[in-house]
């Protein structure tokens, strides 16, 4: 099997700006898992699909056509990879990963991108569920408030409208169904090493984790 990294972590911990640059670090591939459940989201939303019509959003997980190439995604042939980060995107997202037979639909399509020299994977679940047998654990985390500072800026820069207080709501909400969901909920896997990055920069954290990984 190919080496893989796996990087947990709650919502705007950090973990896909990371998890990019140890990839590149290392020469890695690089699975953005969050990027799976935006496209889904996406999907949905044009196919006008209801989030709790799970069947549907099940047989869409199985034949969604995406493509996922460094620096962009595509859905049904079409560059998505500003529309999926839309807050609303990333709201409904939340909420259609809260059911098992979507994750289980979703988990062979993650798997097969770990090929040689190795994978670099980020999300929920990469330690927990989709690649137990990681070489490398990681779980981010990180204060409300610098999480809510960090995807304020992320969508200003994208052109998204935005506003700290909203931010944070949202952010506790996120929290409270990743953590409280049945299927696959997040938390850090028992062998996984746990890093706080409220106050360490992106370099600090890519540092620390190639330490790890080499050791
Ligand atoms: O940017 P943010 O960290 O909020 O979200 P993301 O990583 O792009 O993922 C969007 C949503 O998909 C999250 O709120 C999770 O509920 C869900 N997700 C998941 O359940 N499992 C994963 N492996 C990745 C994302």
């Amino acid at each position: 099997h190919a080496p893989v990294i796996a990087i947990d972590g709650p919502t705007a911990s950090g973990k896909g700006t990371v998890a990019q640059q140890v990839a590149q670090r290392l020469g890695f591939h690089y699975l953005d898992s969050g990027a799976l459940y935006r496209l889904l989201a996406l999907a949905s939303l044009r196919r006008q699909l209801a989030v709790q019509d799970v069947a549907a959003l099940t047989l869409l997980a199985r034949e969604l056509h995406i493509v996922f190439r460094d620096g962009y995604v595509k859905l049904d042939g079409v560059k998505v990879s500003n529309e999926i980060r839309a807050e609303e995107i990333g709201n409904r997202a939340s909420e259609i990963a809260l059911h098992a037979p979507i994750r289980l639909a979703l988990l062979a399509r993650q798997r097969a991108l770990r090929t040689l020299p190795g994978l670099v994977a980020d999300g929920r679940d990469m330690g927990t569920v989709v690649f137990p047998d990681a070489t490398l654990k990681v779980f981010l985390t990180a204060s409300v408030e610098a999480r809510a500072q960090r995807r304020y800026k992320q969508l200003i820069e994208k052109g998204f409208p935005a506003s700290i207080e909203i931010l944070s709501q949202d952010l506790a909400k996120r929290d409270a169904r990743d953590i409280q969901r049945v299927s696959a909920p997040l938390r850090p896997a028992e062998d996984a090493k746990i890093l706080d990055t409220s106050n360490l920069s992106v370099e600090q954290v890519v540092g620390k984790i190639l330490e790890w990984f080499v050791a």
